[in-house]
This record gives structure tokens, sequence and C-alpha cells, in this order.
């Protein structure tokens, strides 16, 4: 038995080396790696080193998307044994703040996030992790949804903010890994009209795939115009921002309706031109997003009850022993790598 990790050396530079197995503490487990999914995060750290405030100022290892088979368990563990398959929550929070203590904990200032500096990710074989933010896979989810379960909560949650209802009409900007994880959500939560722009035709015939009701190209035609011409010239309940670009942004005024609400999922500019006064007239409100909460447990009763088909969203696999290769591709190839995950 032996433990291997890929880390990141400097940019664009991944290395394999051989670290210890790690002895679980009494809260946590030690996790065999099955699937690690390849994030935006995780290749925006390798071509540029940073995100916002984070930097990587030493040999990193990425990786935040994963599941596995439970190998041992601490003294003090009672809810998992070897041999569970469990999908880990990669944010661990200190359970003490304000934030925690309401339940909002992705809003701890205390968290320590995988693959986010200074703490490292989880691109190796065998990891150990505090049990109670790994959950447990039911028989009929494979280890590679299980990995997939992290991506799919940040469009649950986006979906949540913009308390999508049954019968809810949604334009969704974007449709990468986050734009579509966010159409399999507001799908689940009923949503009957749902419209996706995006600017790759790929992209969108993937959405259309993926139950999208309407698509629009926007680099072809009127984003605004086209969700007037979709909506009888209302504009759709809620508009999900998932692109992260001034111009998508800057159309959510336009295309919400009276008393809608924009959700802002997507991390662009800083500080953006913005037309408030059609926001007012319409007494339309803004949530954004940050990461997710307390869904882990829905979103895998959701996977499991066929409710969403996540693995639709997987373009690419590669075998562990092909990571950079993996990053490569995801770094080259931005149009048709969607989702990219590694197999141990
Ligand atoms: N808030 C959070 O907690 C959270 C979590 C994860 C990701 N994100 C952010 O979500 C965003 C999306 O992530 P992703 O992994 O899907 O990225 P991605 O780059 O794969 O997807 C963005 C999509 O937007 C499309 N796009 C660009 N310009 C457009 C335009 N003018 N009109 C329509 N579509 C346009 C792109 O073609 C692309 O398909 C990123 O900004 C990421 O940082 C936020
Ligand atoms: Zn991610
Ligand atoms: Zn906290």
């Amino acid at each position: 038995m032996k433990n291997y990790a890929f880390y990141m050396t400097e940019l664009n530079s991944l290395e394999k080396r051989e670290i210890p197995i790690p002895v679980p503490e009494d809260d946590e487990i030690l996790l065999k790696l099955e699937y690690v999914g390849i994030c935006g995060s995780d290749v925006h750290y390798l071509e540029t080193g940073r995100i916002g405030d984070f930097i990587v100022d030493r040999d990193f290892i990425l990786g935040h998307e994963c599941a596995g088979t439970v190998t041992d368990v601490g003294a003090n563990v009672k809810n998992l044994k070897r041999g569970d398959r469990v999908a880990l929550e990669p944010g661990c929070t200190c359970g003490q703040c304000k934030f925690c203590k309401s339940g909002k904990y992705n809003l701890c200032p205390n968290v320590k996030f995988l693959a986010t500096p200074p703490y490292d990710g989880c691109l190796m074989n065998y990891m150990a992790f505090p049990a109670n933010m790994a959950f447990k896979l039911p028989d009929n989810i494979t280890t590679k949804e299980g990995a997939l379960i992290e991506p799919l909560c940040v469009g649950l949650h986006a979906a949540t903010q913009g308390n999508v209802r049954p019968g809810n009409s949604v334009t969704i900007l974007g449709a990468g890994c986050i734009g579509l994880v966010t159409l399999l959500a507001c799908k689940a939560f009923g949503a009957t009209q749902i419209i996706v722009a995006d600017v790759i035709e790929k992209r969108l015939n993937f959405a259309k795939r993926m139950g999208a009701h309407a698509i629009i190209n926007a680099s072809q035609s009127d984003v605004i115009e086209q969700v007037m011409a979709l909506t009888g010239g209302i504009g759709t309940d809620i508009v999900i921002e998932t692109a992260g670009s001034d111009i998508t942004l800057s159309q959510t005024s336009s295309i919400v309706t009276r008393g809608g609400r924009i959700v802002l999922v997507g991390m662009g500019s800083d500080i953006v031109p913005y037309n408030f006064s059609t926001l007012m007239a319409k007494e339309a409100d803004i949530k954004t997003v940050f990461r997710y909460r307390n869904l882990y447990p829905t979103a895998i009763r959701l996977v499991a009850g066929g409710n969403i088909k996540i693995s639709d969203i997987v373009t690419h696999e590669f075998d562990f022993e092909e990571t950079p290769k993996a990053f490569l591709e995801a770094i080259r190839n931005k149009r048709d790598v969607v989702k990219a995950v590694i197999r141990f």
C-alpha cells in the first residue's frame, strides 16, 4: 500500500510524489480515493497561481471534488465503517462562530477548504478527513457520481437562493459545469421553462440534451430580446448568472420579471456598471451564492432517486497517472471539456 500525490510545483506543472499514508485521528476516516473531479478553480490555480487573495506559495496539491472508500476509522467514528463508500464535503468549518451556529456554515471565516491555500487538496491515493464531513453513498450511486456531488451542490444552492418553485421560469446565463448543474437543480425543483444562454454552440447543445427548454447563442443573437420573445415580453421569474462575465451580469436586470429574483454565482470583475433603475422599477431581488451549505444529503438523495442524472456532465475521464494530461486538456481545450474526472 503506497500513497502518491500530484503536486503543483510551479505554474502549469504537476509532479507525482510519494507521501506517507496518514493515520486518521479519533474523529477522522482514512479514505481511499476513487474519483476526483477537476474544477475550474483547480485549473485557475494551476494556470495563474492564485484566486483573489488565495495565493499558492509552495508546492501544492489540487482537487476538492472527491469520493472513495473508507479503509480505516478513528476511535470516535460511529457513523462510518471500513468499506463504506463516501463523498467528502471539502469545507471543514469551526462549528463555533455565529455563522456556523446559525446554520450558514459556508460563511464561516475559519473554514479549511480543500485545495484553497494554505490547505492542500485531495489529488492523492489516501487521505484522512473528518468523518462528519463524509457522506455515505447508497449502493445505487457510483463513486464517480459521488465526486460530482460537490459541483451539484453549487447548482442546488443557486436554485435554493433563487427560491425556484414548481412552474417557475428560469434563465441561466452560462452553460459551463456550474450553469449545467444549475440547470439540473432547477429541473429537479420543478421549473417548467428553463432558458440557457452561452456563446459556445456545443455547450448549448449539451444544455439542450440535459433538459433546457430553450437555448440562446449569445454570440449570434441578443439575449434580452430572445428571452423577452420566449416569455411574452415579461422576462423569467428567476435569472441565474453563472458565466462570470460583465456582459451577462449587466443583462440580469433586463431579463428578470417584475418581482423576480436574480442569483449571482459567476465570479467576474469586482466593479461593474449595473442598471439599478431597471431593477428597482421591477422590485426584483439580487441574491448571491458562496459555495453551498447543508446540501450534501439532499444532493445524494436526488441522484439516488434518479431525479438528477449528474454523470451526464462528465465529458472527459482520465487515470490518476494521466493527471498532468487531464489538466493540460482542461486548459487547452476549454470549449470541449465541461467536466473532467480523474479515476484512481
Ligand atoms: N459562487 C460560488 O460559490 C461558485 C462556485 C463555483 C464556481 N463559481 C463560478 O462560477 C462560474 C462558472 O464556473 P464554470 O466552472 O461553469 O466555468 P466555465 O468557464 O466552464 O463556464 C462559464 C460559461 O459562460 C459562458 N459565457 C461566457 N461569456 C458569456 C456570455 N457573454 N453570454 C453567455 N455565456 C457566456 C462560457 O462560454 C462558459 O461556457 C465561474 O465564474 C466560477 O468562478 C462560483
Ligand atoms: Zn469545484
Ligand atoms: Zn465557523
